[in-house]
Formats: structure tokens, C-alpha cells, sequence
């Protein structure tokens, strides 16, 4: 990987963190600014030990902003698909899927996929990212498999249910284009090395391309994991690259005071260890980021939700995140917020400016309860629904922020997504968990493998079939 200096033009994201402090909030709610600077010496260290890691090779996913030869490949596959494919269906879970998608409703027009082909320069792009045998058979009857590209994307090269996906639609090729013509059909993205789908590519000779070893699923949406989908699609990866290499330049000062990203997981860590807030709400105040929370909920969730400390302890660490999307959810989860438990902290996001704008008409002059909206544009609507909601839950006493991107962009997203990396491995730090592993997903995917028959997995269908035994069912 190269490095190339990126110097943003303007401030790719703005944080407001009023509704945090505590002259705005009821006092023993807000955190005071001394609270917050006393957090400054275990930012230091969390700074020194992640930049050590980096160095060492262990977090490269701080350098995919300026990676080159990869980026080279995937514009050459994407390329290729282009010229031959009508649709892209990228088949892949959890990290291997929830940046992609976040990133192609964010960036795409959101009606991409439902334009004809002579509407649309580019392949539509479906992300499936369950087994859900009813989403999975109206995909596959939708698309024509002569003009399909299936993106098979694992790290592992091993994921059930990525891999069931595959060999379902293995076999519909097989049967429908004949067992030679499935390379064209095909690309893999997963382990340099490792895995049952890299064997295969090696043995069958299918495109493949690479996810870098030391990149984990949730981290991975700059590698090929997103940027091959994402070029597909027409999304300009270059741009999403320059806005992730601006967030490398202040999302690695040692000052957390400079740096949002470690200024995010401050305020995040102490509003929940210092001040009763076990939840963050994500909001973002547009429908084409509502993806983007989901990536974020899988990030926060996945990265801190840990039973141990790096050290052995006993922690139970973690932030429950939820999605909330404005302003529907106003009229859903606000009164909840509002009236209910005060364990939350809730962070709003919101373009200054929308890509596009509607204004609202002077239709009904006579009615005085519909007229003021005359005159206004729907994106002025959402503004001050933001800056209400803001106000009104921080009256109520749940802090929250706002962050602003200048608009959707490619840049902005690219920066915005590299800051909230950051800020999960800095609040790894704080919570003294590794915010890389995920061990406590490895119980239910065991019991499923013994379920399903798996070799070497007996014992966990024979634990699960043993069950808690009750003398009573407790079925309705
Ligand atoms: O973030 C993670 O590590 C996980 O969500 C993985 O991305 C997910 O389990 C899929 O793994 P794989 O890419 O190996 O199929």
C-alpha cells in the first residue's frame, strides 16, 4: 500500500456535542468538561496501542484509504461485470454485507434498482444477507441468470449461510447455463489463503478477489468485501477512499480534543459508565442513510459487546445500539425517549444540505392548519424536525449529539465510516475489550452445525437436543 496525503477542502463531518454537557442538560445528566478531560491519559494510552498495532501489522484497516494495487483489481473486475452483467447479487453476512448495503443506498439513486436497464449506466446491485428461503427464491426468480454476476463474499470462505446461498445458486447454474459457463458468472471475494472458496477458486480457476487477513468483517467495507459491489454499481470509490484517507489524518491525532473519533467513544463510554446510559440510539435524519445505522448497530454491537476484559475479567462491556430513522420514528420510538427510562444517548445524523430539495406548495390558502407549511421545502421540514427533536429529548434529559455531513457523498461517507472504526477500536480500549473478536457468536453457530449435520458436531446436537429438560413445557 502507497500513502497519498489527502487535504479536505471542507470539514467532511461537524459534531455537536451541546446536548452532552451538562449546562444543557439537567445537571446530573450532563458531563462536565473536567470529566471528560480526565478520560484524556486512557485515550493516550488507547492511542499509543492502537498506533503500536497498526504498525505492527495487526489493524491494517487503518491504511485501505491509500490502498493501490487492490483498488487497480477491483476496478478492473468491476469493469468486466459492467460490460456483462445486468445485475450484481453479492451474497454475504454481516460484515461481508452491511457496508456494502449502507454504502449503495446512501450513495445510489434510491431508486436505482427499480429503473430499466436503458434508465440506469450501471448493473442494479441486490445484497442478500439471509437465508430466508422466501427473500432468497423471489431473488433468484427475478434475476436472469445470463445477465447475473453472484459476488460470493466470506472471509472465512466458510459462513453457513453464505455458503448455503452459494450452493443453491451453484446448482441453478449448473443446471441452467451448463457447469462451464459458471465462471462467468461468478466472482469470489474472501482469504488470500484460507478457506473451502479459495480452494475452489484455486481448483475451478474462478475470479477471485482478496480480503486482507488482519481485516475483520465489520472493518472490511474498504477492501474488495465493499469496493468491488460498490464500483459495480457506479458508486465512485475513488472519492469514498479520499474521504476515508481525510479521516485517517485526524482520526490518528493523539489529542482526543482533534480527533472526533476518539472524542465519539469518550462521550459514548462515559455517558454509559459514568452516567446510567447502556443504549445509543443512531438517528439519522435520512431515509438514504437508514442502512448506514444498521452497519454502525453491527460495528458497536459486535466490536464491545464482551463478556471478558483483554485481561481475563468478567465485564459483561457494551453499548446496546438501535436504529432510528427521522422523522418516521417521531411518530414511533420519540415518546419512548421522551417519557421513558433515562438510560439512553442518542446521535443524531443529518446531511446540512439534502441532494435534492422539495418545496412545499401554496395549495390550501384558506386553511391556517396546513397553510404555514406553503413556501417551506421538505428538506427545511426535516432540518427543524432534527433540531426540535434535539432540543425536546435533551429537555427531557437524554443527552445527545449531532453529527452534520456537509451531504452525502461519497467523501463524507468514506470519512464518516473510517471515524466510526476508529472510534470503536478506541472504545475497545477504554472498555479494556478486544473490539476485533467476536467469540460469543460461536455457541449458536455450533449448535446450528450440529443441527445441520456438520462432522465433528455431533456433541453439540446431542447438548442441544438434551436441552434444559423441563418438566414442563413452557409452549403456549
Ligand atoms: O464482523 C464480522 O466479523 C462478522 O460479522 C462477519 O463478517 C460475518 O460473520 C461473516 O463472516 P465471513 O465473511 O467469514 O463469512
Amino acid at each position: 500500500m502507497t500513502a497519498t496525503k489527502i487535504a479536505p477542502q471542507e470539514p467532511l463531518l461537524e459534531m455537536d456535542f451541546n446536548h452532552v454537557m451538562a449546562e444543557n442538560l439537567p445537571p446530573e445528566i450532563g458531563l462536565t468538561l473536567p470529566e471528560i478531560k480526565a478520560l484524556g491519559p486512557a485515550l493516550k494510552q488507547a492511542h499509543q496501542a492502537l498506533m503500536q498495532a497498526r504498525k505492527d501489522g495487526l489493524l491494517p484497516f487503518y491504511d485501505l484509504p491509500f490502498q493501490t494495487r487492490e483498488l487497480r483489481s477491483v476496478r478492473r473486475a468491476a469493469e468486466e461485470i459492467r460490460r456483462k452483467a445486468e445485475n450484481l447479487v453479492v451474497f454475504g453476512i454481516g460484515g461481508s454485507a452491511l457496508g456494502t448495503a449502507a454504502l449503495f443506498q446512501a450513495l445510489a439513486p434510491l431508486n436505482h434498482n427499480l429503473l430499466e436497464s436503458s434508465q440506469r449506466r450501471f448493473p442494479r446491485l441486490f445484497v442478500a444477507d439471509n437465508v430466508d428461503p422466501e427473500s432468497i427464491t423471489a431473488l433468484l426468480d427475478f434475476v436472469d441468470p445470463r445477465r447475473t454476476v453472484f459476488n460470493i463474499i466470506s472471509k472465512s470462505g466458510a459462513t453457513t449461510e453464505t455458503m448455503s446461498q452459494f450452493m443453491i445458486v451453484y446448482d441453478r447454474l449448473r443446471k441452467s447455463l451448463g457447469r462451464s459457463s459458471i465462471r462467468e458468472h461468478l466472482i469470489l471475494t474472501t482469504d488470500p489463503e484460507k478457506g473451502f472458496l479459495r480452494a475452489l477458486a484455486k481448483r475451478e480457476g474462478y475470479p477471485v478477489l482478496e480480503v486482507p487477513p488482519q481485516v475483520g468483517g465489520r472493518y472490511s467495507v474498504l477492501t474488495a468485501v465493499g469496493l468491488l459491489p460498490l464500483a459495480v454499481a457506479g458508486i465512485n470509490v475513488s472519492e469514498l477512499l479520499k474521504g476515508a484517507a481525510a479521516a485517517a489524518e485526524t482520526c490518528t491525532k493523539a489529542n482526543f480534543k482533534k480527533n472526533p473519533a476518539y472524542l465519539f467513544a469518550a462521550l459514548a463510554y462515559a455517558l454509559n459508565t459514568r452516567r446510567g446510559r447502556p443504549i445509543l440510539v443512531m438517528m439519522p435524519y435520512s431515509s438514504a442513510l437508514s442502512s448506514l445505522a444498521d452497519w454502525f448497530c453491527q460495528l458497536w454491537a459486535e466490536s464491545l459487546g464482551k463478556l471478558k476484559s483483554t485481561d481475563g475479567r468478567t465485564v459483561r462491556a457494551g453499548q446496546t445500539p438501535i436504529r432510528a430513522v427521522g422523522a418516521t420514528d417521531q411518530h414511533s420510538q420519540l415518546q419512548l425517549y421522551m417519557e421513558g427510562p433515562q438510560d439512553k444517548v442518542i446521535v443524531f445524523l443529518k446531511p446540512k444540505t439534502y441532494r435534492v430539495d422539495l418545496r412545499i406548495p401554496q395549495v390550501f390558502k384558506d386553511y391556517d392548519q396546513v397553510n404555514y407549511l406553503s413556501g417551506h421545502s421538505l428538506g427545511e421540514l426535516m432540518a427543524m424536525e432534527q433540531a426540535s427533536t434535539a432540543r425536546a429529548v435533551a429537555r427531557a434529559g437524554q443527552p445527545n449529539m449531532t453529527l452534520t455531513l456537509p451531504r452525502i457523498t461519497p467523501a463524507a461517507m468514506g470519512y464518516f465510516m473510517y471515524m466510526l472504526e476508529t472510534a470503536t477500536v478506541a472504545s475497545g480500549h477504554l472498555y479494556q475489550v478486544n473490539a476485533l473478536d467476536q467469540p460469543g457468536v460461536e455457541l449458536s453457530k455450533n449448535y446450528t452445525y450440529g443441527l445441520m449435520g456438520r462432522p465433528g458436531y455431533q456433541n453439540y446436537m446431542d447438548e442441544f437436543r438434551a436441552g434444559p429438560r423441563p418438566k414442563k413445557k413452557y409452549i403456549l
